[in-house]
């Protein structure tokens, strides 16, 4: 609850998916308003009649976080039927593997468009309001295959590794008006995403998970929503792993 008892906003991006839907659980059920962004739309009102059984009653607002006027959009919708997002969670992405000889323009251009340019577009549009406030979250969800090698993502490597050089520069840029600024880097996690990696190969990345599983979509939950709380305020500029010691360094 901030002073004026109200909820904090939290917007996550990419809600409908296997990471933003446990993400929005989580911050739901620890207190936030939550606000969920999408950009497919029968996937969003399947996922939305699904939340409703579940009891999760949340505002979704279209937008393709790869385009910076779409998200400004969403974000001044956001602004006018709620508030100001005082909490921005950049976990849209997606996937476009390919050994890198064979690798197109497009499958590159996908990549770094969706999963880092959205950084950009997203925080953009929030962060100044964040600044005249003096409180803001944002909390970027990299990979592990962002911290190491992964054959055939140079895409998502790239895009990923520079999430958090955006992040540990934005970090020292506000951190004196009470903004933080962090990283998850998530290992091998049971969503549809993994689950799309042929069954053979996802049987050896597993056996070279320490902890012997995939992760837990609410494992990464946990600490977004721990992230955004107002006591994490000494946290920022930080990349925390969670990836059953698959990379250890
Ligand atoms: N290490 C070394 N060599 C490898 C290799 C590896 N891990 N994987 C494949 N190769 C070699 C093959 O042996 C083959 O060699 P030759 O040409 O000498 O025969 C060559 O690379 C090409 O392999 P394929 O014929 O299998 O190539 P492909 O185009 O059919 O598939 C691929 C390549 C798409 C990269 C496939 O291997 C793959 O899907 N790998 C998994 C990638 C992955 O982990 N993605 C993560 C998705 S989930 C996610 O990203 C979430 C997150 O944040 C963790």
């Amino acid at each position: 609850m901030k002073k004026d008892g109200k909820k904090y906003v939290a917007l996550v991006t990419g809600a409908t998916g296997g990471l933003g839907t446990a993400m929005v659980k989580h911050m739901v059920d620890d207190g936030y308003l939550c606000v969920a962004n999408y950009h497919t739309k029968s996937k969003a009102e399947k996922w939305n009649d699904e939340m409703k059984e579940q009891g999760y009653d949340v505002p979704l607002y279209h937008a393709d976080v790869s385009d910076f006027e779409s998200v400004g959009k969403m974000v001044e919708k956001i602004q006018s039927d709620i508030g100001t997002v005082d909490i921005l969670v950049n976990n849209a992405g997606i996937t476009r593997d390919g050994v890198f000889k064979r690798m197109t323009f497009e499958q590159w251009d996908a990549v770094i468009k969706t999963n880092l340019y959205s950084a950009f577009n997203c925080t953009r549009h929030v962060i100044n309001p964040m600044i005249d406030q003096e409180f803001g979250r944002i909390i970027n969800i990299s990979s592990v295959n962002g911290q190491r090698a992964q054959f055939g993502q140079a895409n998502y490597s790239a895009a990923k590794a520079g999430m958090h050089g955006f992040t540990k520069t934005l970090a020292i840029e506000v951190a004196s008006k009470g903004v933080t600024v962090n990283t998850i880097s998530p290992g091998y996690i049971g969503t549809d995403m993994v689950m799309a990696v042929p069954e053979e190969i996802r049987a050896k990345i597993i056996k070279g998970i320490p902890v012997g599983r995939l992760g837990g979509t609410y494992e990464i939950a946990h600490l977004v929503s721990f992230l955004a709380s107002k006591d994490a305020g000494f946290i920022t500029g930080a990349n925390y792993a969670i990836n059953g010691g698959q990379h250890v360094y």
